[in-house]
Parts: structure tokens; sequence; C-alpha cells
């Protein structure tokens, strides 16, 4: 059966009018079987939370590629250069989502030795040959480290250099290496753009990229160069935006400034427009779709490198959020109840802000249903409460739900971006396991973390073991 159950009086069926995965609520396989339990990739939530535990991320795989083919079809319909989808790994990065964006022909945009390390890794491990892939793999960053710089140059891949102290390093370390490096130059285009103020990075006012006034004299900077090899320009204007006007003026200002590169002797053929499309995480929220966002970003670039004469460059774009978020869900197992009359009823999960530290970080908010009672009315109003030692700990404020009871899983929707990639051991908890789920098939694809795994880190020097003779209450 497909999910007809509704939301806070919503049906959900209404909300399943697109196949664009970043406009739905559930993922793509998600139906509810014969004893009224959502089912997940062909597979019983409940069960899986028998088999892993709980908390647990569960990932969909068909959703996953879904979302990155529409991104990829969608370049190769409106766009009409050529177009490379980069997946902005830091909404998650682990060896078995590389694996499958790479099968879908996705490059990667990294941000950290750990996330370059783990892509190469995983592409290796997937028998990916790196040689024909590190052209698609782009480093960022606002602060990389000359060890980040020098890793990035032995793998191959380009660099998206932010600042004058990375290209200068840059600079002495390709000279110091006769090595040259591929680069992209990215600027801080200065438009502004309704998101919360710390996912925004697109302003004058940002820690990321050259501002326009300095570009010219990073060109001529770079002309002189002997091993940096200038190809392009880049910027990314902010995270989880609904509107499409942004990107559209964005186009524009790369059209001007790449231009005004070529004035200056650099040989650019690449524009790579970042990402952030929003997604619905609650009935209330209205992003385009894919191919919408995707349609938009190419006819204006297109008319903008048109309208000054240009030759239409490469296109790149690097969306995180709208790739992964709605493949996966989170299941929590309902713990403690308590009603304050009059006042508010928690319930608590056995998780909270160390693997979503978004509702805390950003008062994010999310869409939550019973796993196990995905049939009953939504006639009780809780809030949903975390685990760790923090009243702030609140997944959700008065949502309506199946009444619970302990033991009952919770499944919070929409938890693919920036949940485990964010997740900490606040309070010494282990990180959830993840499980991949494929046609009735799971797969464990990041293990929970042990006891064991949290003292793994831990050194305690000789002077402090030798207590064996030492009596704790003297
Ligand atoms: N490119 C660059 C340079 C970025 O900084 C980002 C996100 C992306 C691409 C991908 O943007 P997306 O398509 O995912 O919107 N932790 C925050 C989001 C931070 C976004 C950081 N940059 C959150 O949980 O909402």
């Amino acid at each position: 059966m497909l999910l007809t159950e509704t939301i806070n009086g919503k049906a959900l069926i209404s909300l399943f009018d697109s196949d664009s995965p970043n406009q739905r609520l559930f993922p793509l396989t998600a139906t509810v079987n014969d004893c009224g339990h959502l089912v997940i990739g062909g597979c019983d939530v409940v069960e899986l939370v028998r088999q892993y535990g709980t908390p647990l991320y569960i990932l969909d795989e068909y959703t996953l590629t879904v979302a990155a083919r529409q991104y990829r079809e969608a370049f190769q319909k409106y766009y009409p250069g050529e177009s490379q989808v980069i997946y902005a790994s830091k909404a998650w990065c682990c060896q078995a989502i590389v694996s499958i964006l790479a099968r879908e022909k996705l490059g990667f945009d990294v941000v950290s030795g750990g996330e370059l390390y783990t892509t190469v890794k995983a592409l290796e491990l997937a028998g990916y040959n790196l040689e024909d892939i590190k052209s698609k793999i782009y480093f960022h960053g606002n602060n990389k480290s000359p060890g980040e710089l020098e890793f990035a140059l032995d793998t191959g891949c380009k660099i998206i250099v932010d600042n004058w102290w990375e290209l200068e390093t840059l600079a002495q370390l390709t000279a110091k290496r006769q090595q040259d490096a591929t680069i992209l130059l990215r600027l801080t285009p200065g438009i502004e753009c309704h998101t919360h103020e710390y996912i925004r990075t697109g302003s004058l006012d940002s820690k990321f990229g050259f501002h326009l006034g300095e570009l010219e004299a990073v060109y001529t900077f770079v002309k002189e160069q002997k091993y940096l090899k200038a190809i392009g320009l880049h910027a990314h204007i902010g995270s989880q935006i609904f509107q499409l006007q942004p990107h559209q003026d964005l186009a524009h200002i790369l059209a001007q400034w790449y231009q005004k590169a070529l004035d200056h002797g650099l040989c650019l053929r690449e524009v790579n427009v970042g990402g952030g499309l929003g997604i619905r995480y609650t009935p209330a929220d209205n992003p385009p779709s894919i191919p919408q966002w995707v349609q938009a970003v190419s006819t204006s670039v297109a008319s903008a490198f048109k309208a000054r004469g240009l030759s239409l460059p490469k296109l790149i774009a690097e969306p995180g959020r709208s790739i992964v978020a709605t493949a996966c869900v989170t299941a929590y197992t309902v713990g403690a109840k308590k009603i304050i009359p009059g006042v508010r009823t928690y319930i608590a999960v056995d998780g909270g802000m160390s693997d979503n530290p978004r509702p805390i970080t950003y008062q994010s908010l999310y869409q939550m249903v019973i796993a196990n009672k995905m049939n009953q009315g939504h006639t009780e109003t809780v809030t949903v409460a975390g685990k760790h030692c923090e009243s702030g700990d609140i997944l959700l404020k008065d949502i309506s739900l199946p009444p619970t009871n302990p033991g009952d899983i919770l499944v919070v929707l929409a938890t693919g971006a920036y949940n485990y990639s964010m997740a900490s051991n606040y309070n010494r908890i282990g990180r959830p396991a993840a499980v991949l789920v494929h046609e009735g098939e799971s797969n464990l694809i990041i293990r929970r973390e042990t006891y064991e795994d949290l003292i793994q880190q831990d050194l305690l020097p000789t002077r402090l073991t030798n207590h064996s003779l030492g009596n704790f209450n003297s």
C-alpha cells in the first residue's frame, strides 16, 4: 500500500505528486505494510530496528540514486554545453555513498583531508580507477592546511582556492614540487538569500572566497605563477534555498568576472555555481524540484555567457542536501514519558543532538512518524526530547503523533544531510549505525560505535596509572 496516511491533518498522498526527492517528505520507496509498519526500500522498519538496534540511520538507495540521476539528466537536457554534477560530501561522506554516487557518474566536492581520503579510499575499494575520476574531485575549504594542499596535489584533484594565503602557499608548494595545480577561484558574489544566517555564504560579509574588489589583483597574481593553472570560477550562495532568483543573479556575476579573467589572459573553461537547493522537511516547505533548479541555473548561465559573446563554459554544480537528505530517515526507540499537566508532554528517544545537531543549531524542523503505528491517527501532541544532558536537546516541539508508549519506533524523516556528518560523541554516546536498504535487502554501511570505540583514542600517561596501592577514599 502506498502511504495515504495523514500527518497533522494533511494527506501524505497529496504531497507525493512529485518524483523529485527534495519535494517529498518520505523516501520514494516508502510504503505501509499490512501490519501498519513503515516500509523503506522494501524493508520493514520495525524489523530493521530489531536487527540493527536504534538509533539507526536508514538510507534508501533508490531515492539517492534518483536524486543523482535527476541532476545529471536535467543538466544534459537544459544546459547546451558540457556539465558535471559533483556531490557536496560534507552532507554525508561515507564509503557506500561515494560508491553509489560514483556509479551515477557524479564527481565529488571535498572540504578536508578526511573527506578526500574517504572518497579516494571508497573509489579504490569500489574498483574505480582514480586516474579516471581525479579530475572530478574538487577540494574546497577556507583554511586548507599545507598538508591538505599537498595531499590534493598528490591525488591530482582540482583545488578551489579560497584566499590569498592559500594562493601563495599553493604557488610555493607547486614551485617546490615543480608540479602544476589545476585551480578554480572562489569568489563571494555579494548575493543575499533567505536562509539561516549560519548557512548563508554568498554575502559580502562571509569568511569564504575572494571578494569582488580583489579579484583583478588575484587574476594578475595567478597569471604570473608558472604552476598555477586557473581553469574556472566558483561561487556558492548558501544552503536550504527555495528561491531560484539568487542563482539566476549569480550567473550574471560569474559571467562578468569570467570575462575579466579572460581579459587578464587566464584560460578559463569551467564555472561552478555551488549547491544550495532546499528540501521539504515539513509539509510547509515548498522547494523547487531538482529539474526546475537545474533548468533555472542552466538557462541563466547559458544566456549570461551568450549575452557577453563568450563560449559556454563547462557548468559544474555541487548539491549536497538535495541529493541525500530525503533518502534517509532516523529510527529511535521511545523511552521515558514526562507529563507536566497543563504545560507539556515530553517523550524521550534514545538519541538526539549527538546524531542530529540541526534542531539545536539551526532550530530546524522535521516531520516524524511512529513506524509501528502508521495506520493510527495523530491524536496526541508531544515534544520529542533527546537523551543528552542539555535542556535544548529537543528534536521537535509540539508535534502530533499517535499515542506513544515506551518501545515504539519514532522515525524522523529527511535526515540524510548534515546529520551523520555533524554527529558527535557528546555525553560519550556512540554514533549510530547506518543501514542501506534496497529492494528488500539491508546492508550495514556504518557500524554502531561501541564503548570500546569511545575510548580508543584515549591515552593514559604512565604516571597516572600507578594507583594500584592508592586508596581512593583516604
Ligand atoms: N558547495 C559549497 C561550497 C558549500 O559550502 C556547500 C554547503 C555546498 C556546496 C552544498 O550545499 P547544499 O546543496 O547541501 O545546500 N550544516 C548546515 C548546512 C551547511 C552547508 C555548508 N555548505 C545544515 O545542516 O543545514
